[in-house]
């Protein structure tokens, strides 16, 4: 006679058996695994109660602003995950890694050059680069949408003192596939951690900490949406990002560059930064992403 808890398991599975088929493999692979890790770990109805609590309080906490259910999928490297499985790349192209909560569609569309800083916000930084296919080729007309933090760790969503459109904005390339902007050098800064998923890192001794990074999104027609950072090569936790999202191949040099370089962005005064930054997208299409932490 199989164990009890086999026969529960074949009888919710086969509950299933009527589903249309995609449903029914990821439903049945669901209760399996789910069954499995609660005879693994010897689940004791403690444990099952403070699970449903957890859950609960994740419910209660997601709001349009804030969607916490998808910074569990963050913390536990599930976002990731799926990244990878959607994004075999061809040889070149600039790899992707999570949206996170702080992108909000319709961002200002800028000329080449401008200044995405509403108000001060840390030392300038000059990004610059270009968009190519995987065959070196420059593409045009291609949409960058950029948003970052400022040296207060803040993204403008967060911060009631800033202007909407402070450090965000929309680029587009020019016909040699150029494009450049100036923001500011971002800081390494904590996911939210006054809900269930703070709750978690605290109770296992995990941090809540994201290295520095500046956020791009870049679509073209005919190509295949890039969601992906840039992470300052030099900052703290580029080892242990609190979700897991750093891609060796997505770290950049800040070079530093002082006020009376001829480069220097108009207004500055004091020492400034530059990244140079090539994309490469790859030929195909793809779906948009959506503004609540889902990759794309
Ligand atoms: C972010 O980079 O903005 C982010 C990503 C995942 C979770 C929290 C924040
Ligand atoms: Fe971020």
């Amino acid at each position: 006679m199989p164990p009890p808890q086999h026969r529960i398991t074949e009888q919710v599975v086969s509950s299933f058996s009527d589903a249309p088929p995609r449903l029914r493999e990821v439903m049945s692979a669901l209760v399996e695994h789910l069954h499995r890790f609660v005879v693994d770990v010897r689940l004791t109805p403690e444990e099952w109660r403070e699970a449903i609590g957890l859950l609960t309080a994740t419910g209660h906490i997601t709001t349009e602003e804030r969607q916490e259910f998808i910074l569990w999928s963050d913390a536990l490297g599930v976002s990731m995950l799926v990244d990878a499985l959607e994004h075999e790349l061809p040889p070149g192209a600039t790899e992707s890694t999570v949206l996170g909560p702080f992108f909000v569609p319709g961002s200002p569309l800028r000329e080449y050059g401008a200044n995405i800083a509403s108000q001060r916000a840390g030392d300038p930084a000059w990004v610059f680069g270009r968009v190519l296919t995987t065959e070196g080729d420059p593409i045009a007309g291609a949409e960058l949408d950029v948003w970052q933090n400022g040296d207060n760790e803040l993204y403008a969503v967060q911060d009631p003192g800033a202007p909407d459109d402070h450090l965000r904005a929309r680029f587009t390339t020019r016909d040699d596939g150029t494009y450049g902007f100036v923001g500011v050098r971002p800081v390494p800064y904590r996911i939210p951690s006054d809900g269930p998923v703070g709750r978690m890192l605290a109770a296992t001794g995990r941090h809540p900490w994201r290295p520095a990074h500046i956020h791009l999104i870049v679509r073209a027609p005919g190509y295949r949406t890039l969601t992906t950072h840039i992470f300052d090569s030099t900052s703290d936790h580029l080892d242990a990002d609190a979700v897991f999202a750093v891609k060796p191949s997505l770290l950049r040099e800040f070079v530093r560059r002082t006020p009376d370089d001829p480069e220097a962005p108009p207004g500055t005064a004091g020492d400034w930064y530059s990244i140079e930054n090539d994309l490469v997208l790859v030929a195909g299409t793809s779906e948009e992403p959506v503004g609540d932490g889902r990759t794309a």
